[in-house]
């Protein structure tokens, strides 16, 4: 059976759902295309005619929607409605690992994913294509159609996994110019003949040969397999790092010397405090989750070591400060540059930043943050949530609030720092006038560069006591 999709209906407004549905509005003009939200304040935002107000920051986001918002993109609350009118249904709903109960720090949470599921179920009037867009597990797919087949009226619903591999801060380029598309379903009639409808969606601007199509367990693997081999670069690289510290090397160097093995490849190799974001811990704790549950106990301890070893990275950079000023930070002026998990974005989510301030406050700093994107608010939902997550201590806010300053313009976060420590890699770093921010530190003047940034010759010339990562 061919399909013919004249409407589109993303379910989840957010980092996933957000850029990618105005990209397939602004590529398919004769698709209508609705992102639907149970938020209704992120709704009103994407409606915004103020497109500095979109509820996330994205270079060339502004001008994609733009360009289709209201011509075949809507952004609504209308969940209902929206999921009647779509012949095609994308789930991008959030899915963190789960902070409760069976599987608590590892699994992913999948309730989101499931109302989402029992929604489509209970309202859709006739089959659809449901695809999930969201990363999950291996075999989500098949709770989802176990769901739809249950309360679906009797209906046939086809599941298709199409994970997204874009990266936050280069979402849109990612996403007109995809490595790869990559479609998993069932390999049957119904099965191919709804591949085949995604397909020739993205076939809109993506070369044939690009979209790869596998069986519906092979793609979703594939999105947890790509992100733990990315991650597990960062730690390698991190890994190589400690070593580079201790015994004299630069890690640059070697990522640069090891990086022209072809076999290798030089992207993805700086060495840096450590990875955030919302997907690389998620999902390789969550293939440690499933490893375990399948019995593969070696198998589990191979990944968890990425992350083990992301974490020994963001504390080693604590401590390097720490112990850098003398063995206490307590009533010191620490000041951040940057609160992103990486530049070109808004998002903090598993950010370095908040668990190297984390330690940080345990030991009394005072710190100072300035980021150019993310919000003030933000940054105390970070640092609340950290506290709620740790047993051991009993959260007071208005130590937070005495300990944290949050500024609009960096020089005066800067100002009589006895620190100061780079977070994210943001481009305006590298434009500060250094001289200036010299003389208006106290003496010695550090600056912990966890992105190597800045030129270490020149930093030091200056006068500062400059450590990069990685640097011997
Ligand atoms: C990642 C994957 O790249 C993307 O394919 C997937 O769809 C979602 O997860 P994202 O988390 O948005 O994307 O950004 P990414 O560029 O991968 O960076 C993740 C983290 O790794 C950031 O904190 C970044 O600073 C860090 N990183 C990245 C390094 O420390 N060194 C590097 O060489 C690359
Ligand atoms: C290796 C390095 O490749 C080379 O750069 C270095 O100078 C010496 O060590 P070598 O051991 O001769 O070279 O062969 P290589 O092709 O790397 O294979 C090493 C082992 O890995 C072999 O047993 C090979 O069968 C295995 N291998 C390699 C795999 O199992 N899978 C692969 O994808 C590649
Ligand atoms: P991601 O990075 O995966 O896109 P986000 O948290 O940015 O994650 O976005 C997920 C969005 O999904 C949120 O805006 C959230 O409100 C929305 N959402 C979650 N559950 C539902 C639901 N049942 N119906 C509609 N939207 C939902």
């Amino acid at each position: 059976m061919k399909h013919t999709i004249k409407t589109i209906t993303c379910i989840g407004a957010g980092y996933v759902g957000g850029p990618t549905m105005a990209v397939i509005a602004q590529k398919c003009p004769e698709i209508k295309v609705n992102v639907v939200d149970i938020n209704p304040q992120r709704i009103a935002e994407w409606n915004d005619t103020d497109l500095d107000k979109l509820p996330i920051y994205e270079p060339g986001l502004k001008e994609v929607v733009k360009e289709a918002r209201g011509r075949n993109l809507f952004f609504s609350t209308e969940v209902e409605a929206c999921i009647r009118e779509a012949e095609m249904i994308f789930i991008s709903v959030n899915t963190p690992t789960k902070t409760y109960g069976v599987g608590k720090g590892m699994a992913a949470d999948l309730k989101y994913v499931e109302l989402s599921a029992r929604q489509i179920a209970r309202i859709a009037p006739e089959g659809k294509i449901v695809v999930e867009k969201s990363t999950l597990p291996v075999r989500t797919a098949q709770s989802i159609k176990t769901i739809l087949e249950a309360e679906g009226n009797g209906n046939k619903f086809q599941v298709l996994s199409n994970p997204e591999f874009l990266a936050e801060g280069t979402a849109i380029t990612d996403l007109h110019n995809p490595d790869r598309i990559l479609i998993g379903g069932d390999q049957d009639e119904d099965g191919l003949a709804a591949i085949q409808a995604l397909v020739d969606i993205y076939a809109h601007w993506v070369p044939r040969e690009q979209i790869i199509t596998t069986r519906l367990w092979s793609s979703e693997l594939s999105k947890l397999t790509a992100n733990a081999f990315l991650a597990q670069r960062i730690s390698s690289i991190n890994a190589i790092s400690a070593l580079c510290e201790r015994t004299g090397a630069d890690v640059d160097e070697i990522a640069h010397a090891i990086g022209a093995d072809t076999r290798i490849g030089p992207k993805f190799l700086r060495s840096s405090v450590g990875f955030g974001g919302s997907c690389f811990q998620k999902d390789i704790l969550n293939l440690v989750y499933l490893c375990r549950h399948f019995n593969l106990p070696e198998v589990a301890d191979y990944w968890e070591g990425v992350v083990k070893m992301n974490d020994y990275q963001k504390h080693r950079f604590a401590k390097q400060i720490i112990d850098s000023l003398f063995n206490t930070v307590s009533g010191k002026k620490i000041a951040f540059l940057g609160w992103a998990f990486k530049k070109d974005t808004n998002d903090t989510r598993e950010s370095a930043a908040i668990y190297v301030a984390k330690e940080l406050l345990d030991d009394l700093a005072e710190i100072h943050i300035y980021d150019p994107k993310v919000k003030k608010e933000q940054i105390f939902r970070d640092l609340e949530y950290v506290y709620s997550q740790d047993p051991t201590q009993s959260f007071d806010p208005s130590v937070l609030q005495s300990l944290i300053t949050i500024h609009e313009e960096p020089y005066q976060a800067l100002e009589n720092a006895h620190a100061i420590a780079i977070l994210t890699e943001w481009d305006e770093f590298k434009t500060y006038d250094w001289q200036k921010i010299h003389t208006r530190m106290l003496k010695p003047a550090f600056v912990f560069d966890g992105r190597n940034i800045l030129d270490a010759s020149e930093m030091k010339k200056t006068g500062f006591e400059y450590r990069g990562i990685g640097k011997g």
